[in-house]
């Protein structure tokens, strides 16, 4: 397994308390495979994913029993060592591109010092590293481009040069944050395909956060569906997307339009009632108890059981396994 994570808890403080931001995931990613990890703002997503670039808030705790890359326990590494392997063996594409890049380097800087820190290339390897990584991610012009600054490109080119940073190195592992979000629906089919012949080129693994279900369905082998912290059911892409069967999921999946429904009337998104609670003790019942239509007096009681369909699909949840075949109305 390339990426292993075991019981993976954040905490942040919050006005006084402790913001449980992540209670306990568990995530598994093999060699060339994409995880899509989805959910309601504020469940956790990008907690998740820093936590394991180690790169979480100065003032937020984690803790796990496991976050292991190849043969190596992250959590037990130095913040030495954890820098000489972040964008060499494990990179991330942050939510925001503005802040991702420093604005008083040029374009070129940012990319050459990333590959000479890990590789102790010299100034001309690094270059000629750059426009090739430039190159494949669809940059005209590279060589021009590495005199530029992140202000004089259009979004898609950033998000693009954000891609290169982080595809430099040829890590074993990319953790993508919501990095098509901003753009407009060719820019970003333009980006998903580059992320993908990358990965298809090394058996890269990766973890990509969306909140777009049509993203979902074209790049992800597994998907986890987080809620306030929790990993409430993970599968594969089909099983999870074609046949949900926690009550959340099921609410997510039937809140996007379907091309039949394209009509002015039938678009309208269905919407969950209530919001995703904030967790400041831990809570070992269903997180999505406040909000369930299909809520029973256990559920009120005790932490929902883990329960595995075919083609191992786990979903937690104390509704039997042949009601949570039915399907929504
Ligand atoms: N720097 C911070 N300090 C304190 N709390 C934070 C901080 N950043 C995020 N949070 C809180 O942690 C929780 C999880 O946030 P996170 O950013 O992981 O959500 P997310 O799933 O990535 O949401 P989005 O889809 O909006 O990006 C939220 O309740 C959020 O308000
Ligand atoms: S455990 Fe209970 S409250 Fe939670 S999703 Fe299942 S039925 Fe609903
Ligand atoms: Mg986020």
């Amino acid at each position: 397994m390339l990426l292993e994570v075991r019981d993976l808890h954040v905490t942040l403080p919050d006005q006084g308390q402790q913001l449980r931001a992540v209670r306990g995931i568990d995530l598994e990613v093999p060699a060339g495979e994409t995880l899509c990890l989805v959910g309601e703002s504020g469940c956790g997503k990008s907690m998740t994913a820093l936590a394991l670039m180690q790169l979480l808030p100065r003032n937020a705790k984690l803790s796990a029993e496991k976050i292991r890359l190849g043969e190596t326990e992250l959590t037990k590494l130095s913040e030495r060592k954890m820098s000489a392997l972040r964008g060499r063996k494990i990179s991330m594409i942050f939510q925001e591109p503005m802040t991702a890049l420093n604005p008083v380097f040029t374009i070129g800087d940012q990319l050459r010092s990333v590959y000479r820190r890990h590789t102790g290339a010299n100034k001309q390897e690094a270059q000629a590293r750059a426009i090739e990584v430039l190159e494949s991610v669809g940059l005209t012009n590279a060589a021009v481009r590495l005199g530029q600054f992140p202000h004089q490109l259009s979004g898609g080119l950033r998000q693009r040069v954000l891609i290169a940073m982080a595809l430099m190195c040829e890590p074993e592992m990319i953790i993508c944050d919501e990095p098509t979000t901003a753009l407009d629906v060719t820019t970003q089919a333009q980006i998903l395909r580059i992320l993908k012949d990358a990965q298809d080129k090394r058996k890269m693994g990766m973890i990509f956060i969306t909140h777009d279900l049509g993203v979902v369905a074209r790049i992800a082998d597994r998907v986890a569906v987080m809620y306030a912290g929790r990993i409430v059911e993970i599968g594969p892409r089909a099983a999870v997307l074609q046949n949900p069967a926690h009550p959340y999921t099921r609410g997510l999946i039937a809140s996007v339009p379907r091309p039949k429904d394209e009509s002015a009337e039938g678009a309208r998104l269905a919407s969950i009632p209530g919001n995703v609670p904030a967790f400041h003790r831990e809570d070992q019942r269903c997180p999505f108890l406040s909000r369930c239509p299909k809520r029973m007096e256990v559920c009120t009681r005790e932490a929902p059981p883990k329960r595995t369909r075919h083609w191992d699909q786990h979903v937690f949840c104390h509704l039997p396994l042949e009601e949570q075949e039915v399907q929504p109305a």
